[in-house]
């Protein structure tokens, strides 16, 4: 019936618009450095579930490997990794079934004694950030701070915090403690900040679901109410059987609709 495939174009469409298909790892403990041994556990935050998202990485000794595949327990869309090793520095994503991508994030492994505790993810311009030089066994000891090759200054208990950021504050970042050795380097990428604060994802995805239904159902109610009233005019006086009528009339989108069907556009409407 052609009502029906107006129907299941409809549908196809809102699932279409409305799976905005994002994701994005999330780290845990959040930070891009790690001793030789620690566990870790990363996730795909994903917007739908049914997407499928699975954590993937490149390293030096393979590419695009799944977890699962020789390396991390999944679980779900999270991934555990219970002791790592030197070999696993490498970059880490989310990959749909569909072969979508998040952005990744470059997670490095340290063999010595030192770790630079930086933010994992872009940081916004304007924010203050900390940076902590950590030993094996946490320490608050003097760490020397560098950007760049550059010494930026050296710190007492080994935090430094960078107030309000800019673009002139990304860069390659390491530390040193005198006596314990100097860390890896990571980048420290700051993202600009747009004019009109963001919201938090997770109410911007629903938000952005809320629209796509509203775009979807509007046209449902509009044809709800057209088919309704159609059928009031036709059936004033004498009322026959609804499965009875055969007749059907010319819809907005140029498709036969019958009357059965404007039972089912009702019912439709249970779907959101
Ligand atoms: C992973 O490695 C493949 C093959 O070298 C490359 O095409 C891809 O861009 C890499 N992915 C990331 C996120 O770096
Ligand atoms: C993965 O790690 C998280 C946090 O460390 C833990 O809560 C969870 O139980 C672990 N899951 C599996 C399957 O090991
Ligand atoms: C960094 O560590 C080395 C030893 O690994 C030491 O000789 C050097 O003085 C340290 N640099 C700073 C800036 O503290």
């Amino acid at each position: 019936m052609e009502g029906t495939s107006v129907h299941r174009l409809l549908a196809l469409i809102s699932l279409l618009s409305c799976s905005t298909n994002q994701a994005g790892l999330t780290v845990s403990p959040s930070r891009s450095q790690f001793f030789k041994g620690d566990s870790v556990s990363l996730s795909c935050e994903e917007d739908n579930i049914s997407a499928g998202w699975t954590v993937r990485r490149n390293t030096t000794r393979g590419t695009r490997t799944q977890c699962g595949d020789g390396w991390g327990k999944p679980a779900g869309s999270s991934c555990n990794i219970s002791s790592l090793y030197k070999h696993e520095t490498g970059v880490y994503w989310c990959e749909s079934r569909e072969g979508a991508a998040s952005s990744s994030i470059q997670l490095t492994v340290s063999g010595g004694s030192v770790i630079l505790q930086s933010p994992v993810l872009p940081v916004m311009e304007g924010d203050d950030v900390t940076l902590s030089c950590q030993t094996k066994t946490p320490s608050n000891l003097p760490a020397a701070f560098i950007k760049d090759g550059s010494l930026i200054r050296t710190e007492p208990t080994g935090h430094m915090t960078l107030h309000h950021v800019t673009s002139s504050d990304e860069g390659l970042y390491k530390c040193n403690i005198s006596g314990h050795g100097e860390s890896p380097s990571s980048w420290i990428s700051v993202s600009e900040k747009t004019t009109t604060p963001d919201p938090p994802p997770a109410t911007a995805s629903i938000f952005i679901r809320l629209v796509c239904h509203l775009v979807v159902l509007v046209p449902y109610i509009i044809s709800t109410l057209l088919l309704v009233s159609l059928y009031r005019q036709r059936t004033t006086g004498k009322v026959p059987p609804v499965w009875k009528m055969t007749s059907s009339f010319h819809a907005g989108q140029g498709l036969d609709v019958d009357y059965d069907d404007a039972m089912t556009t009702v019912t439709t409407e249970d779907y959101f």
